[in-house]
C-alpha cells in the first residue's frame, strides 16, 4: 500500500502554479457532449476522477484525446446513452451525465449513483427538477431511466430550495436542450457554475446569471463545439495555503483566481496569517503560532467551503487557542479527526460542532485518509507536526490532487510517496 512520507516541523518557502479546478472540470468534460464535433478543454487537471469522466464520455462513443493538460472530445456520433453502474461507482458527481445526455439525445440510462464517504447525498432536487423541465424519469432497482417525455424538454422556473451546485448544474446542461427559456432560482452561486456557463457559452448556449441566484438558459440554439481553459482550483489552492499555515514559512501560488478564496483567506489572516493578492498571485507569510479563530461555519459560496474544513481544521488543530468549526454541508465530514487525534490534537465533536484547541505543536503518526478532503488535511497537519507522518489512502487524494507529494515539494516541503 503505497504512502505519503511526509517530515514536518520545518518551514515551507516555494511557488507552485495549481492544478485546473476538478469540480469544474467535471461538469465542462460532460457539457462537451452537447456539441456534435470536437471540443478543447485546457487546463485540465489529471486526477481518477477526471479519467473517470473521460472513461464515460468514451464508453458513450465520444473519441477522447489528452495532450499534456489538454483534453479534446469528439462528441460527433454517440453510440449509447446508459452508463453501466461499475463507472457510476466511481464517481457520485456522474449523475451530471442525466442533465447532459437528455439535452442531446432525449434519453439517459444511469444507475443511482447512491451515498458515498460524506454520508447520504441525495439526488431529489436533480430529479425533481429535470422532471419539470418534462423529463420522464423512472427509478428501478437502482437504475434511473430518464427520457424526454411526449413534448420534448420545456424551459420553466425552477426553483432550487438548496443551491445545490450538482442540481443547478444538470438543470443547465439539461435546458440546453430545452425548448425555451429555464429561469434556476436559489441557484448555487460557487465559481464554478461561472465556469460551466462560460464553456456553455463557447459553445453557443444562451447563458446568463451564473455567480448569481438565478441563472437563465434559453434553450433550443443549435450548438457548436469550443475551446476552453478551465479556472483553477480554488480548494488545491487551499490546501497548499493552509498547509504554509501549519508549517510555517513563505509561499506563492499562481494559476488561481484569489477572489475565489476570500472566505478561507479571511480565516488565515484572522489566525495571524499575512496574504497579498495581486492579479493572478497569491502570497502567504506564517511566522510563529496559528491563533483560535472563534468560529468557522461552511455554508454555500460565497460562504466557508466545506471542502476546506478539514483542512483548515488540521492547520489550526498545531496552533493555539479555540476554533469552533460547525459543518452544515454534510452529515458525516469529520473522518479526519480520529486521525489528527491520532498525532496529538484536542477535537471534541457534537453532531455537526468540532471544537478544536489547538495542541502547539502535533507530532508525527501513522494516519489514513477516509476522503479526499480528510486525506489531504492529513499531510497539511504532517507538515506542521514534529517528526515524521506517514499518510496511506492514497486513492482518496489522487481524486483531487494530480500529485500532491509533487506540490508541496515546490513549497519547500519533504514529502515523498513511496510506492505500495
Ligand atoms: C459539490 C462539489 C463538492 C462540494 C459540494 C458543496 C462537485 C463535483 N462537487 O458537490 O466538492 O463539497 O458541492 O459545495 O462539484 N442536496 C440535496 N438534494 C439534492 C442535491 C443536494 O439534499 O438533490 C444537499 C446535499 O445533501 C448537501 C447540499 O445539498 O447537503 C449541497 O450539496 P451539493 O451542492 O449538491 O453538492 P454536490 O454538487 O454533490
Amino acid at each position: 500500500m503505497s504512502y505519503l512520507e511526509i517530515r514536518g516541523g520545518r518551514p515551507l518557502s516555494g511557488r507552485v502554479r495549481v492544478q485546473g479546478a476538478k469540480n469544474s472540470a467535471l461538469p465542462i468534460l460532460a457539457a462537451a457532449l452537447l456539441a456534435p464535433g470536437e471540443s478543447a478543454i485546457r487546463n485540465c487537471p489529471r486526477l481518477t476522477d477526471v479519467s473517470a469522466t473521460l472513461d464515460i464520455l468514451r464508453l458513450l462513443g465520444c473519441r477522447v484525446e489528452r495532450e499534456g493538460d489538454e483534453v479534446r472530445v469528439d462528441a460527433a456520433c454517440l453510440e449509447r446513452r446508459d452508463i453501466p453502474h461499475s463507472l457510476m461507482r466511481e464517481m457520485r458527481s456522474s449523475v451530471i451525465f442525466l442533465g447532459a445526455l437528455l439535452a442531446r439525445l432525449g434519453e439517459a440510462e444511469l444507475s443511482y449513483p447512491g451515498g458515498c464517504e460524506l454520508g447520504p447525498r441525495p439526488i431529489d432536487l436533480h430529479l425533481a427538477s429535470l422532471r419539470a423541465l418534462g423529463a420522464e424519469i423512472r427509478e428501478e432497482q437502482g437504475a434511473l431511466l430518464a427520457r424526454a417525455g411526449r413534448n420534448g424538454l420545456r424551459g420553466r422556473e425552477i426553483c432550487l430550495s438548496i443551491p445545490s451546485v450538482g442540481a443547478t448544474e444538470n438543470v443547465m446542461l439539461a435546458a440546453c436542450g430545452a425548448e425555451g427559456t429555464t429561469t434556476i432560482v436559489g441557484a448555487a452561486r460557487e465559481p464554478e457554475i461561472e465556469d460551466l456557463q462560460g464553456f456553455l457559452r463557447c459553445l453557443g448556449a444562451r447563458v446568463s446569471g451564473a455567480g448569481s441566484p438565478v441563472v437563465t438558459v434559453t434553450g433550443g440554439a443549435p450548438l457548436h463545439p469550443g475551446e476552453y481553459r478551465v479556472m483553477g482550483d480554488r480548494i488545491a489552492g487551499a490546501t497548499y495555503l493552509c498547509a504554509a499555515a501549519a508549517a510555517g514559512g513563505e509561499v506563492e501560488l499562481s494559476g488561481l483566481d484569489p477572489g475565489t478564496l476570500t472566505a478561507v483567506l479571511d480565516c488565515l489572516e484572522r489566525a495571524g496569517c499575512e496574504v497579498h493578492t495581486g492579479g493572478e498571485i497569491l502570497s502567504l507569510t506564517a511566522r510563529g503560532h496559528l491563533r483560535g479563530i472563534g468560529a468557522v461555519r461552511t455554508a454555500p459560496y460565497p460562504g466557508f467551503p466545506t471542502d476546506a474544513q478539514a483542512i483548515l481544521m488540521a492547520a489550526l488543530a498545531g496552533g493555539e487557542g479555540s476554533t469552533l468549526f460547525v459543518e452544515n454541508m454534510f452529515d458525516s465530514r469529520y473522518h479526519h479527526v480520529d486521525e489528527l487525534r491520532r498525532m496529538g490534537a484536542e477535537i471534541q465533536v457534537a453532531g455537526r460542532a468540532a471544537m478544536v484547541t489547538g495542541a502547539g505543536r502535533l507530532r508525527g503518526a501513522e494516519v489514513r485518509s477516509a476522503d479526499l478532503r480528510g486525506g489531504a488535511a492529513l499531510a497539511v497537519a504532517g507538515l506542521g507536526a514534529e517528526g515524521i507522518t506517514r499518510v496511506t489512502g492514497l486513492p482518496h487524494i489522487r481524486r483531487g490532487y494530480e500529485d500532491l507529494a509533487r506540490d508541496l515539494r515546490r513549497l519547500g516541503a519533504d514529502v515523498r510517496e513511496i510506492p505500495g
